[in-house]
């Protein structure tokens, strides 16, 4: 399927949930507390530097590939030294926004094309 489709009443306050979409990990999560503290980060301490806004259509929810931009494992998530993701082959460690901070991976996570149709739903792809 190229687009999937998510009810976001599923997936818990401070929870990600994944999914498969076009054959790759899909990582949602439903952020609270981070929100403020990834969107005041300073970008001159990021090495693919990309201000949480830009990432992020709806502060609420982050919406990345699960794919490491390394060499492509599948990072874990609630884990690593930024609390979020963090890729277990050579030690990535991702923030809650997704975007690199520490580690081999020379990228921030993807974030693929998504829309929210309403409130409760996002369609991804
Ligand atoms: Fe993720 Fe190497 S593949 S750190």
């Amino acid at each position: 399927l190229s687009k999937i489709e998510i009810k976001l009443s599923d997936i818990p306050e401070g929870k990600n949930m994944t999914f498969k979409w076009r054959g790759k990990p899909l990582f949602v999560r439903h952020r609270t507390e981070e929100i403020t503290a990834e969107q005041n980060i300073d970008l001159s301490e990021l090495w693919d530097p990309q201000h949480d806004k830009d990432r992020i259509t709806n502060p609420t929810w982050v919406i990345v590939t699960g794919v490491c931009t390394h060499l492509g494992c599948v990072p874990i998530t609630n884990a690593g030294d930024y609390g979020r993701y963090y890729c277990p082959c050579h030690g990535s460690h991702y923030d809650a926004s997704g975007r690199i901070r520490k580690g081999l991976a020379p990228l921030n996570l993807e974030v693929p094309y998504y829309e929210f149709p309403d409130e409760d739903t996002v369609i991804v792809g």
